[in-house]
């Protein structure tokens, strides 16, 4: 098994399950073009965000990790009628491209992109009415997902659920004697899992386009 047949399998998936749709293309065409890098989810781990943002029936979403924010139009396109989502960018340029293809997909009012390092922009989410989210995603540096999801689920009422994705991060999980600090923000999400009372979580491992890693999906209580 390889990188090449994953990405025949992701190919075959996305003609025969997910819908050609001109704002989706448009976010990747106009991201790659203005220079981000290619880590945006791929289009049937995007709808599996918005499928499952839709089974939660998410009226309040965050994301943490814009990017162009291709993630960020499946998942709004799940909230119910006038429900909004938060997303959280550091780099300037990732979030002015996010922007214009959140306009492109008729986005702009019903997604607030904020600027700035997510520890930081966390905390003022708290004193807001935004929260709580019943759905959040959590895609940006792999060494603060712990600081993340703490965030998260203070951010969360019963029943929100939150995903993490990158969190097998090439098997690299399971290394104990790991120094890779990425690989370390993902097992301190497991510790902090491991022993958390009232929230029910599993890891599941994929292969795909984007290679072999996987995602947490956990459930507060
Ligand atoms: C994997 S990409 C997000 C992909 C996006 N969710 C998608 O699938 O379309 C991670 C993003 O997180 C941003 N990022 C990295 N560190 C961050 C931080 N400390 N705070 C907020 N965003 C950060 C990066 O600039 C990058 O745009």
């Amino acid at each position: 098994m390889s990188i090449e047949q994953w990405t025949l399998v992701d190919r075959y998936i996305t003609d025969a399950l997910v819908a050609p749709d001109a704002a989706l293309d448009a976010a990747l065409t106009a991201s790659e073009a203005a220079g981000l890098p290619g880590i945006n989810v791929s289009p049937n781990q995007g709808k599996l965000l918005h499928l499952l943002a839709r089974v939660r029936g998410a009226k309040s979403i965050l994301e943490v990790g814009t990017l162009g924010g291709y993630s960020t139009i499946w998942l709004a396109r799940a909230l119910k009628p006038g429900g909004k989502l938060v997303t959280l960018e550091l780099d300037p340029k990732h979030a002015e491209v996010a922007r214009e293809n959140l306009r492109r997909a008729g986005l702009a009012e019903t997604v607030d992109v904020r600027v700035g390092r997510a520890l930081e922009l966390l905390p003022a989410l708290a004193q807001e009415e935004r929260a709580p989210f019943d759905f959040v995603f959590i895609d940006a540096d792999k060494q603060n997902v712990p600081g993340y999801f703490d965030w998260a689920v203070k951010l969360s009422a019963s029943g929100s659920v939150i995903v993490v994705d990158n969190t097998v991060r090439k098997g690299a999980v399971a290394d104990l004697s790991t120094t890779d600090v990425n690989v370390k923000g993902v097992q301190g999400l497991h510790d902090k899992l491991r022993s958390h009372p009232g929230i029910d979580a599993t890891t599941i491992q994929t292969v795909g386009s984007k290679g072999y890693d996987g995602f947490t999906l956990a459930i507060v209580g």
